[in-house]
């Protein structure tokens, strides 16, 4: 995997270099190309297995007696939510743009998570939000930026647990919108802290470490930044900027 200091000097080969900058261009859609044929080629048969493992769950409900039965389909139903992850990562610079409210996106988003919450009856988690009125129009991939924020919001749900608190604002300041998700979650773990944009660096058993590094690649194609303070005591915040 490419470091940022790798991406900086191939970056500069390509300015002072146009045989380098066509040959780089060239691997890197090669190399786009190639990891979304592997999704799809392994995402294929693992859907067949996934179905034929439901039917026979389905016809023969004395599977799920097996001690082994139930943790083979959570690591079936992992490995294919990877393939979907690793998919959108590999797509996540190229934007379809449209106009769209940002408001309006955010309201919305907030109250599914919302929703998302009250259904869920073991959580006792307590969601708040304020997305401030008049941020305008603004124009960029809002199916992209919407996974954006939803990533944001399930670490924050990860982070609290069963009960705490989450704030999702957002607001215009200059030409800029500035999107923060709090939490008074655990806090980034310490060992990771200054990774976790990193593709597959998680602290979670069952993480795929790629929400927040597709997120980052998300922002930055919408020319924006992506930043976290966090402490085990407060919690964490995440601050998203978009120029506008
Ligand atoms: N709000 C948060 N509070 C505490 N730790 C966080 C928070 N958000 C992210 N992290 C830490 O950063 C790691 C990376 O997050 P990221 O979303 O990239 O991957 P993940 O949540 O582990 O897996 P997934 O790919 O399923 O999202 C997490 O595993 C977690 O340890
Ligand atoms: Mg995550």
């Amino acid at each position: 995997m490419l470091n940022n200091i790798d991406i900086n000097k191939m970056n500069h080969l390509m300015e002072v270099n146009k045989d380098a900058r066509q040959i780089i261009s060239q691997l890197l859609e090669n190399h786009h190309t190639e990891v979304s044929m592997i999704a799809h080629e392994i995402r294929n048969p693992l859907t067949l297995v996934s179905s034929s493992l439901q039917i026979i769950e389905a016809q023969h409900p004395e599977v799920k007696e097996f001690s082994s039965w139930n943790q083979t389909m959570e690591d079936i139903h992992f490995m294919c939510s990877l393939l979907n992850d690793l998919s959108t990562f590999n797509n996540s610079c190229s934007l379809h743009h449209s106009v769209f409210s940002i408001e309006r996106l955010l309201k919305n988003i907030a109250v599914s998570f919302a929703i998302s919450l009250d259904s869920d009856e073991s959580s006792d988690i307590s969601f708040r939000s304020r997305i401030a009125p008049g941020m305008g129009d603004f124009t960029g991939d809002k199916v992209k930026l919407e996974e954006v924020i939803l990533n944001l919001l399930r670490n924050a749900k990860e982070a609290v647990g069963h009960s705490g608190k989450i704030f999702l604002s957002a607001e215009r300041i200059d030409n800029e919108i500035v999107i923060c998700c709090k939490d008074n979650g655990c806090g980034i773990p310490d060992d990771i802290r200054d990774q976790i944009f990193e593709p597959f660096v998680t602290g979670k058993d069952n993480g795929t470490g790629l929400g927040l590094s597709l997120s980052k690649r998300i922002v930055e194609a919408h020319s924006g930044t992506i930043s976290a303070e966090s402490s085990p005591e407060k919690g964490t915040v995440f601050t998203v900027r978009l120029p506008i």
